[in-house]
């Protein structure tokens, strides 16, 4: 497996990663209320709770979106209809789903170029382990933002590609940015290349609720790790005992809303910043979206941003889809 690095692990990168940490930090706990960016969660310590959360039985959204996979994973080439494929994934994960949608192509005889792009050089690693070798697959692993990594595939290849952004992964850009995120796509793509994107749909608030609070525990622990990450990397003090998870849908934003709120009236201290912070008894501090959809949703969403809906695809329970485009140029 060829690895390209877009973002290097060198120390100068390092330095400007951080300080791009600490301006975010900066602008979301000034800002009223306080908000912490949720593309932050995932350090080391916060990919691998994410892990954990993935296998909790109250958190359905990972192992329904498996179960789709593995039922339509051998209708996939033929709906595609190539002989070879440059498959790109976005966020690359763990890569057992991957490795689902790739094993389908080849079962078809296809040739199979796979191009995960992760800005964790982490993820690449576990990619490397989940997936194994086979004679018409080919892996290139790019550490990339998802809009650069996309562009050094295109450079490279000529085939028809399809484009993997699963897990509802989208859910977390709100109903303007999704739009934005999902046009660009369509910019980067040629006619008739498709996309497979994950989108968790709306329904049971009792089943949304216990997926954001899990009775492990996993999903608190991820939300309080980022604060833990404020403390170690920008030299914060925050006393994480101090402070409690709350997730809660809110229909009318049709979205599960992550929060951590102070049990006490406190000040902390981030050292990079060089101030302190005053949080009152019960001030919330917003953490994360996750939106959820109606299939309608997704139907306009295509047809605004430039796609056709070739399927959808579902679980008996209708918890989640994936659902096939092919971009319309
Ligand atoms: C990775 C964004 C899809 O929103 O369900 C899981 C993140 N947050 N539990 C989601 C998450 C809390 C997850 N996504």
């Amino acid at each position: 497996m060829e690895i390209t690095r877009l973002i290097d692990q060198s120390s100068a990168d390092e330095n400007l990663q951080r300080d791009q940490f600490a301006i975010d930090v900066l602008t979301g706990l000034c800002a009223s209320p306080k908000n912490l960016s949720a593309k932050y969660f995932y350090d080391d310590i916060g990919s691998e709770i994410f892990q954990t959360i993935t296998q909790h039985q109250d958190y359905y959204p990972t192992r329904t979106e498996f179960e789709i996979l593995n039922t339509i994973k051998d209708q996939l080439p033929e709906m595609i209809g190539e002989q070879e494929i440059d498959i790109i994934e976005l966020g690359a994960g763990d890569g057992h789903k991957s490795k689902l949608i790739i094993d389908g192509f080849l079962n078809a005889t296809c040739k199979v170029n796979f191009y995960p792009i992760d800005i964790s050089e982490k993820a690449m690693v576990m990619l490397r382990e989940s997936i194994p070798p086979h004679p018409n697959l080919t892996i290139h692993g790019v550490v990339a933002e998802y809009f650069e990594g996309l562009r050094l595939v295109r450079k490279k290849s000529t085939n028809k590609q399809l484009v993997l952004f699963l897990g509802s992964n989208i859910g977390n850009f709100d109903r303007v940015q999704n739009q934005g995120f999902l046009r660009n796509l369509w910019m980067s793509l040629n006619a008739s290349d498709h996309v497979l994107l994950g989108f968790d749909l709306k329904k049971d608030v009792g089943v949304l609720t216990a997926a954001y609070n899990d009775s492990c525990g996993h999903t608190k622990e991820f939300n309080l790790n980022l604060l833990s990450r404020i403390n170690k990397e920008l030299g914060g003090d925050f006393d994480i005992d101090k402070f409690q998870h709350f997730g809660v849908y809110s229909p009318i934003l049709g979205a599960m809303e992550s929060y951590v709120l102070a049990t006490e009236s406190q000040d902390v201290f981030i050292s990079a910043l060089q101030r302190s912070f005053h949080f009152d008894a019960y001030e919330p501090i917003h953490l994360e979206y996750s939106f959820k959809f109606l299939k309608s949703d997704i139907d306009f969403l295509s047809k605004k941003t430039g796609f056709n809906v070739k399927a959808h695809y579902s679980d008996p329970k209708e918890y989640f889809v994936d659902s096939l485009w092919q971009v319309n140029k």
